[in-house]
């Protein structure tokens, strides 16, 4: 199948907002998205954004059933590594079910990679949930390691509450 992978822009966002509710439903979990396209338009495409997003784009005569031409994205910023340096995080890859098996989420987690080394990172990280296997499988089958089970590391997280009260307790200047 004929598809396109070009950089998001600001035009983008309720697309790349519906696939990420899309996503959060394959994972279980629609109820834990908050965000808005304005949202991702104000922190994607802006001056210094929180991240950045390719999209795959089908032409006209392939589109979905529902008329869509933007069947997957990938979405990731920069992050560091005291050990290693620059690196990529990818937060999101998503392809449409009905356009998967395709090479479409191939050639958007190989173009990641791409960006990634032009600005010479040299990690790519993901997270992806325990029961996933197809994904796990399809980043292990493209080289990737499991650093949970390699090295043992547990995924942190502070929100809501908590972070207040943290953030509450920073010592004042
Ligand atoms: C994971 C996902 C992005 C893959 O996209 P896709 O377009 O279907 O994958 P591709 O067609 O590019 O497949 C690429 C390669 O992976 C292989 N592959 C694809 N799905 C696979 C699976 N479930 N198990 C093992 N290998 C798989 C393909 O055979 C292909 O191998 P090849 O390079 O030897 O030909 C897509 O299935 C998806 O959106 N899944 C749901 C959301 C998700 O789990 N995202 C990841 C969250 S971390």
């Amino acid at each position: 199948m004929d598809f396109k992978i070009r950089v998001a822009t600001k035009e983008d966002s309720k697309e790349i907002s519906r696939m990420i509710m899309e996503l959060a439903v394959f994972e279980k979990m629609p109820d834990q998205v908050k965000i808005s396209h304005e949202e991702l338009e104000r922190d994607g495409f802006c001056q210094n954004p929180f991240f950045e997003c390719l999209v795959a784009e089908v032409p006209e005569e392939h589109k979905s059933k529902e008329g869509f031409t933007v069947v997957g994205y990938a979405l990731y910023f920069y992050t560091y590594s005291t050990w290693k340096g620059r690196s990529v995080y990818l937060e999101d890859l998503y392809v449409m079910p009905e356009f998967r098996g395709n090479g479409i989420g191939k050639g958007l987690l190989s173009k990641v990679a791409e960006v990634g080394k032009k600005k010479q990172c040299v990690r790519l990280q993901l997270s992806v949930l325990n029961w996933n296997t197809p994904s796990r499988d399809f980043y292990a089958a493209k080289g990737a390691q499991d650093l949970t089970v390699t090295e043992g590391w547990h995924f942190i997280r502070f929100d809501g509450q908590n972070l207040d009260n943290l953030a509450n307790e920073a010592p004042k200047d």
